[in-house]
């Protein structure tokens, strides 16, 4: 379904309006007849739109004392109408085959200048030289035409300049959404910490001696999942999802102010030099780039058999930043020469602080021919936070381990009175540590907690210490916390920044985690109350109350993973 307005000019429309209105009203209903004489159109025209946002999705309700919608509730909407005011220049897509086929569309029929089409799935999103980009729900899939008024038009020799202004906006936008330096590789990517988070890619139609439009795509990875350790997400990196309405809105206006204070009105001679291209937008380029100074190759991919193939190293040498066309100059030994995109894309010889010793290039990857990690100082100057820092890998799974050993050991004080036995909350901590940190580190905090209770702190339930108590009746259970967090953190997997783990699959593991808890538990038991009376003494009392304190781990462990993956990866 695409959803699209009228004419430019039209301003905002009645479904924007509304919502305005209903927004304003915090949650609380507001009557028919008030939106409508607000609105100045009939309460059957307001009931009308009412029911086309309920069609869209919104979390409306509509009773007896009026409408209200749901704040907090509100999906991560992109239609039109989320745009203010330019909304008519807006087109949204549940599902299409890619965003540059349907800008085209709009572009050979006259689409105005800032048109922008926006896809909640791409089906055969295209990535660069003819690569598959994976558009899967949760990203940000758009693509910005680009008119310029006939005066102002570009020369073929500038079809770059767009890209590199939107390429610079994305990174920016991105910078400030999830408190990290962006960072641009040549030619059409932008990359935090070493991962590609966005690619973009234009398209254009030839007029004479200049370009007629310019389409520029861009797909961002903000909510959805990525592939494997080359890429990464918005998500993965803040730990909770980012509203891609926002995102749009901040790459638009980082290139409307970009277009302004490098004097691109004209996306040509910033300089007034006369000359082709815009320095002042290759400079801006070259600042936000990764890798300046450094030994890399340019090299060329031809896509054969689904899979692409290094189609030989055209040039290596020094990467010295962009020209005034936004090309690639390399340093050899026959000087400075300047290369154009098309099918080339750089290799840095260096990692510039990728998770392993390959290096992504357009969101694939191959090997590098000399992996050195690049010194801290240069780092700092040239590439800003793109490497990991390898003391805070070591310390973070320690500080976390740590933490959740205090949380258990706090659990042996949180006495919940219910029922003929108190229900003490150290199980539900020692499963969320499992399931919340994956099963090694899970475990290793239920072990740290049982190991500072057997060397004499007051840890265990009600205060208790010492090898006596883990030799006693309920000894069993405090070993099983080892077993049931490793059990729990086992089915439920390692977190990943940039996955949410299903419910279903969390529920599993705190249910066989609560088992695992049970069987060392009931094995020491057996010992004191023997083999016939131990279910009746050790487990009928209190399954229940595990259910209960397993539900809310899950539920607990659904809002901390991925922050604490995100926390744990950096
Ligand atoms: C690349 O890294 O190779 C460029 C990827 C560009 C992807 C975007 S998503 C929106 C637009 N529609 C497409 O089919 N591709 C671009």
């Amino acid at each position: 379904m695409v959803y699209q307005t009228g004419t430019v000019d039209s301003g905002p429309s009645t479904k924007a309006l509304l919502l305005r209105l209903l927004r304003e009203e915090g949650g609380r209903p507001a009557s028919g007849e008030k939106l409508a004489l607000a609105l100045g159109i009939s309460r059957v025209a307001v009931w009308k739109a009412v029911r086309a946002l309920l069609k869209a999705g919104y979390p409306i309700d509509a009773g007896e004392p009026g409408y209200s919608i749901r704040p907090e509730e509100e999906p991560d909407f992109l239609y039109p109408w989320e745009f203010g005011e330019r909304e008519n220049l807006f087109h949204h897509f549940l599902r299409t085959e890619s965003t540059m086929d349907r800008m085209r569309d709009f572009a050979l029929r006259g689409g105005d200048d800032g048109t922008v089409v926006l896809a909640e799935r791409q089906e055969a999103g295209r990535g660069r030289c003819g690569r598959n980009w994976v558009s899967p729900e949760g990203g940000l899939y758009l693509t910005v035409l680009e008119r310029p008024e006939a005066g102002s038009r570009l020369s073929p020799a500038e079809y770059r300049l767009p890209l590199m202004l939107y390429q610079i906006a994305v990174a920016r936008a991105l910078a400030t959404a999830c408190g990290k330096p962006a960072l641009l590789r040549w030619p059409n990517d932008v990359y935090v910490g070493g991962r590609k988070i966005a690619g973009l890619l234009c398209e254009f139609s030839g007029e004479g001696d200049s370009l007629g439009w310019t389409a520029v795509g861009i797909g961002i990875n903000v909510n959805n999942t990525v592939p494997g350790e080359s890429a990464v997400s918005c998500a993965g990196l803040s730990g909770r999802d980012l509203s891609r309405r926002d995102l749009t809105l901040a790459v638009l206006k980082e290139a409307a102010v970009l277009k302004e204070a490098a004097e691109l009105k004209r996306l040509t001679a910033g300089t007034g030099s006369g000359t082709p291209g815009n320095r002042r937008l290759a400079e801006e380029w070259n600042s936000l780039a990764e890798g300046i100074g450094g030994s890399a190759s340019l090299v060329r991919f031809t896509p054969e058999a689904g899979r692409e193939k290094d189609g030989g190293i055209l040039a290596a040498g020094t990467f010295s930043g962009v020209d005034a066309l936004g090309r690639c100059l390399i340093s050899g030994r026959e000087g400075e020469k300047a290369f154009q995109s098309g099918d080339r894309s750089l290799v840095y010889h260096r990692n510039l602080g990728s998770a392993d010793k390959k290096i992504s290039i357009g969101g694939i990857i191959v090997e590098t021919t000399e992996t050195k990690t690049v010194p801290k100082e240069e780092k700092a100057g040239q590439t800003g936070t793109a490497g990991r820092d390898p003391r805070r890998r070591s310390v973070t799974p320690l500080v976390f381990v740590a933490l959740f050993a205090a949380l258990i050991a706090a659990g042996a004080f949180l006495i919940v009175p219910v029922g003929p036995v108190p229900v003490v909350l150290q199980n539900m901590f020692a499963l969320l540590a499992g399931l919340v940190l994956g099963p090694a580190l899970g475990a290793g905090a239920a072990a740290l907690f049982v190991a500072a209770g057997a060397v004499g702190a007051p840890v265990f339930g009600g205060g208790g210490a010492g090898l006596a108590s883990l030799l006693g009746p309920t000894g069993g259970y405090l070993l099983g916390y080892i077993l049931g967090a490793f059990v729990s953190g086992l089915i439920a997997g390692s977190p990943k920044p940039e996955r949410k783990t299903p419910a279903l699959r969390l529920a599993l593991a705190v249910a066989a985690g609560i088992l695992a808890v049970y069987v060392p538990g009931l094995v020491a038991l057996s010992r004191f109350v023997g083999w016939d009376r131990v279910l009746i003494a050790g487990f009928v009392p209190f399954i229940a109350g595990d259910a209960v304190k397993g539900i809310l781990a899950v539920l607990v462990a659904r809002r901390l993973r991925r922050t604490a993956a995100a926390l744990l990866s950096r």
